[in-house]
């Protein structure tokens, strides 16, 4: 048979195979015509058939080919020379896809952007303070007198000499107070800390909105006006609240705002201490002391101030009966909050 075009229909082949490649057909094609018992072998096989002088120049077309066939497979297996849509490997565009697992925001972050929204309408802007604090901040420049029981080692995680985990936001009241000139209108997000045991009702680390707005003559009315506005928004209109007198150092008059649960099972039980009300924020009429420590008179200017727990919050408006959960990193628990 005549080499030379036994070359040529090799080289055709191969061209139609390559064509028409079905993906994964690749190492079939290989063997047919590079195998051991290939084509390209079987071209091999006549060399020795041919006169000796001709023997040179058509094994080297030989050479030649397999070295071209061995490229284009190559290429093949890279993608490069991928074969055609038409003819090639078929990829039904029309199916539908893998799904993509979405994540959901943290009830927390969920809660705290609605929060958020509340004030921001009400003309607070948001403001951030450190979460590491000195003993000033946290305590001293709120009034705490110097043997308060809250800054016992027992409530407090101590991160050196004179520096403390914030055990609540109102560190960003003084903060506030030194950097912004009033009125001030602000609500300072973030995360505190206490040594507690933790329990369904308390954490070692949980998340506080504070409030803060100095202005002339502000009143308590303003501040109770201004929360019982914020709870209907965030609670519904027909939610129960109440106000209750309490003592903070860093406010007087002060007072704590509850929000009725219910008392329906057990675990009403002990998240309201047979109460049926959860404590949702402390608040007050800001002491002279502080406003004197972060620099403003006490005779020009009056204000207000609030903290509310985030967990405690979404608590309540989910139903969720235990705080622990919203640390867990749970996905059956995060997932109910995919929105
Ligand atoms: N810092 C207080 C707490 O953590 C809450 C509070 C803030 C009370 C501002 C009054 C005013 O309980």
């Amino acid at each position: 048979m005549d080499l030379t075009a036994g070359i040529a229909s090799v080289r055709e082949e191969f061209a139609r195979r390559l064509q028409s490649l079905q993906e994964g057909d690749a190492e079939r094609l290989r063997i047919d015509f590079l195998g051991r018992k290939g084509l390209v072998a079987a071209l091999f096989a006549q060399l020795g058939q041919l006169p000796k002088d001709d023997r040179p120049q058509a094994g080297s077309l030989l050479n030649a080919l397999k070295q071209e066939l061995e490229e284009q497979l190559g290429a093949t297996r890279t993608g490069a020379a991928a074969p055609d849509s038409a003819g090639g490997a078929a990829v039904d565009v029309t199916l539908p896809g893998d799904p993509v697992p979405v994540g959901a925001i943290h009830p927390v972050n969920l809660v705290l952007g609605q929060i958020k929204d509340i004030f921001n309408r009400l003309g607070f802007s948001v403001y951030y303070g450190p979460e590491v604090e000195t003993d000033f901040y946290n305590f001293g420049a709120l009034n705490f007198q110097d043997d308060h029981p809250a800054r016992d080692m027992q409530d407090t995680f101590y991160t050196g000499d004179n520096l403390t985990l914030r055990t609540h936001t109102s560190n960003v009241q003084i903060h506030a107070m030194e950097n912004l000139k009033p009125p001030i209108r602000i609500i300072a997000p973030g995360r505190v800390f206490r040594n507690e045991s933790i329990s369904a009702r308390s954490h070692c680390q949980f998340h506080q909105v504070e409030g803060l707005v100095i202005d002339r003559n502000v009143s308590m009315a303003e501040l109770k006006g201004t929360l019982a506005h914020f709870v209907r928004e965030f609670f519904g209109a027909d939610v129960k609240s109440r106000f209750r007198a309490s003592y903070f150092p860093f406010t007087e008059p002060s007072a704590e705002l509850d929000i009725y649960w219910g008392l329906e099972s057990e675990a009403d039980y002990r998240i309201t201490k047979g109460t049926g009300w959860l404590e949702i924020l402390g608040c007050g009429m800001v002491h002279p002391n502080v406003l004197k420590a972060g620099g403003i008179d006490p005779h020009k200017w009056t204000g207000y101030a609030f903290g509310m727990g985030i967990e405690r919050t979404s608590m309540l408006k989910w139903g969720v009966e235990d705080i622990r959960h919203f640390f867990d990193g749970d996905l059956r628990f995060l997932r109910q909050f995919r929105s």
